[in-house]
């Protein structure tokens, strides 16, 4: 969480970080700063509580002048949000300012010894620390801002992603990384860098991305070296080229990124499924599984982890590698996995799913999985985040930038692909056969029509989220694959909307959370006709029986439920291993418009960040 984004080039800073920060902004939003170096080497900083158009204002009112400079947007991990919490900050002597990305975990240790060499806080921040300390060290060592910089964060522990500036300097920004994301866009004369690549589209399209442990000066005209902070030497620049364009990160006629990414679902999952499967569908075709057979021939089990929707995917992936691989599969979160002990060896294949590739605990629980001996495999999202490079082989989802803090189009993009990887086992390990892989495939292969039906219930979910616009508690049911849609449903009605909501196993209700309901509490129940529809059936009664009212998410044409729940909301008939991608179409709609009824801003909920590099 939180953006960092910089300039350095002949035109005027304000602007472009302005536009950037902005860009950067689904990362984290609670105060944003901004800090140029003018011509005259004084450094000129801004700061506000709240988001990037609140700084924006202010910073007009006063001197915005630099063609070099830094700035940042905040997601709190040390302090509340306020104007003096907010990045940059600036040392003592007044000399450097910085924006950090990150979490400086010695920070503490670090400060008592500063505070006995006479430097004093302002902010409760562990970034103000580190400002501090290369202030300390330059001036002690008598050295160069570089060098200060590099001695510096040798002191640090932690993940950082930073940018540095110095009074009197308008010709260098320095940058550096460890654990935290970090990309150089190189234009012609002209040096950008940001947390990830959006804000850099639209000037360049050449980009690099700086590894763990490096550090990057950067020069006005373009000149920039790279080394090692811990050995010091020169590392090579790998320059590559970005596949982003800017239409990607605009709304493109809709009220809101979420509801942009809601609708684009079958145009994400055309993309997402894109020469995976052969044309007679007698074979899916991942390159991340073709290069490794031997790897997942011999595998004993699957463990799947990640965090939050990525979390409620592979729950779903798991029944699917279950069902089409026969191997044993775990589900974990990645901060439970990371500090759980896990017993792994070499037989073991770990999953990481991230939407952003860059969630510091799927990073650590990758790393955990690799120094045991297993096989790490990765489905993410953003192309050459720290994920994809950290694992050893892997399928991106492609479903293009994500931008609403909700995930909608990356949940569906998972699931695709976990359906695609459980098939390409199975056929592989010689478990599912060809007239599986075929029907299976051939109907994935349709889900992006099948989504655009879905999504022609707009309206009725429209409506019906009226009606229960002003409930304070919701639960979500739902039963074999669709338990984890239920999750899912719940998930998205709570971060944008802020109402409580619960999803379960329909069938566990009955042992507990059926005391909650009344007339007061609405049911969601994801009941399409699969082998479990009778069951599900019989739960709902159960709802019903104690007054509670129940939107029912069926399959078209199924009338059963009709005199059993308020409100049917029909979806297509797909096969039961495919309706979470079908069912979470309503699901997404309902959790929106109630937001929207609200008033809430669905796009940047309050306390969520899109991206969390923090533990
Ligand atoms: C944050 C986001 C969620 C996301 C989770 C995991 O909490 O707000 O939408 O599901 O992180 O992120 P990842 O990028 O690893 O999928």
């Amino acid at each position: 969480m939180c953006g960092i984004v910089g300039y350095i080039g002949p035109k005027g800073a304000f602007d472009i970080l302005i536009q950037g920060l902005k860009r950067l902004e689904y990362r984290g939003y609670d105060s944003a700063g901004v800090a140029m170096v003018d011509a005259d080497g004084k450094i000129n900083v801004h700061k506000s509580r709240g988001k990037v158009a609140n700084l924006e204002r202010v910073a007009r009112a006063g001197d915005t002048s630099g063609s070099l400079g830094i700035a940042h947007t905040r997601w709190a991990t040390h302090g509340e949000p306020n104007d003096i919490n907010a990045h940059p900050h600036v040392s003592q002597s007044g000399e450097i300012a910085l924006v950090h990305n990150g979490t400086i975990e010695n920070y503490a240790v670090l400060k008592q010894a500063l505070e006995k060499h006479g430097y004093t806080f302002k902010s409760e921040t562990d970034t103000e620390v580190l400002v501090q300390l290369i202030d300390y060290v330059k001036h002690h060592n008598q050295c160069t801002l570089q060098e200060a910089v590099r001695e510096a964060l040798l002191q640090v522990d932690g993940a950082y992603a930073i940018a540095v500036v110095e009074k009197g300097d308008p010709d260098t920004l320095i940058v550096a990384r460890k654990s935290s994301p970090l990309v150089i866009g190189v234009g012609e004369g002209e040096t950008f860098i940001a947390s990830d690549a959006t804000p850099i589209i639209g000037y360049t399209d050449r980009v690099i991305y700086l590894k763990d442990n490096e550090m990057a000066i950067i020069k006005r005209g373009g000149d920039l070296s790279i080394r090692n902070v811990k050995s010091s030497t020169p590392t090579q620049i790998d320059i590559q080229q970005l596949k982003l364009s800017l239409a990607q990160l605009e709304k493109g006629g809709y009220d809101t990124f979420m509801l942009k990414e809601i609708f684009e679902q079958p145009s994400t999952l055309r993309d997402c499924l894109r020469g995976r499967i052969t044309d007679d569908c007698s074979r899916v075709v991942l390159a991340g599984v073709e290069m490794h057979k031997d790897v997942f021939l011999k595998a004993k089990r699957i463990t799947l982890v990640a965090c939050g929707t990525s979390w409620h995917a592979a729950l779903i992936g798991k029944r699917l590698i279950q069902d089409f691989c026969r191997i044993p599969v775990e589900v974990e979160y990645a901060s439970e996995f990371r500090y759980g002990n896990p017993v792994l060896d070499s037989d073991d294949v770990v999953i990481a799913i991230s939407q952003s590739g860059e969630t510091a605990d799927t990073l650590a629980a990758i790393e955990l999985a690799k120094e045991k001996g297993a096989f790490v495999y990765g489905v993410c999202n953003v192309v050459g985040a720290s994920i994809p490079r950290a694992t050893d082989s892997g399928t991106y989802i492609h479903v293009g930038p994500e931008i609403g803090v909700a995930s909608t189009k990356a949940f569906t993009g998972q699931v695709t692909v976990l359906t695609l990887l459980a098939l390409a086992i199975g056929q592989l390990r010689g478990v599912t056969d060809k007239d599986t892989v075929r029907s299976v495939a051939s109907a994935l292969r349709e889900i992006p029509d099948v989504i655009e039906e879905t999504l022609k219930c707009d309206p009725e979910v429209k409506n019906i989220s009226r009606i229960f616009t002003y409930a304070h508690n919701f639960l979500y049911l739902g039963r074999g694959y669709n338990y984890p849609t239920a999750l899912e449903g719940a998930l998205k009605l709570k971060e944008i909307s802020y109402i409580h909501a619960e999803g379960y196993p329909a069938a566990e209700m009955k042992h507990g959370p059926i005391a909650l309901i009344d007339q007061e509490m609405p049911s969601v129940i994801i009941a399409p006709s699969d082998y479990l529809y009778d069951k599900i059936i019989s739960n709902v009664q159960q709802v019903k029986s104690r007054g509670g009212a129940v939107v029912a998410i069926v399959s078209k044409g199924n009338t059963a439920m009709n005199d059993i729940a308020d409100y049917c909301i029909e979806i297509p008939a797909v096969p039961a291993c495919l309706t979470p991608l079908v069912a979470s179409i309503p699901l997404q709609l309902m959790a929106y418009y109630i937001a929207v009824n609200k008033g809430k801003d669905v796009d940047q909920p309050r306390n969520l960040a899109k991206s969390v590099t923090v533990e």
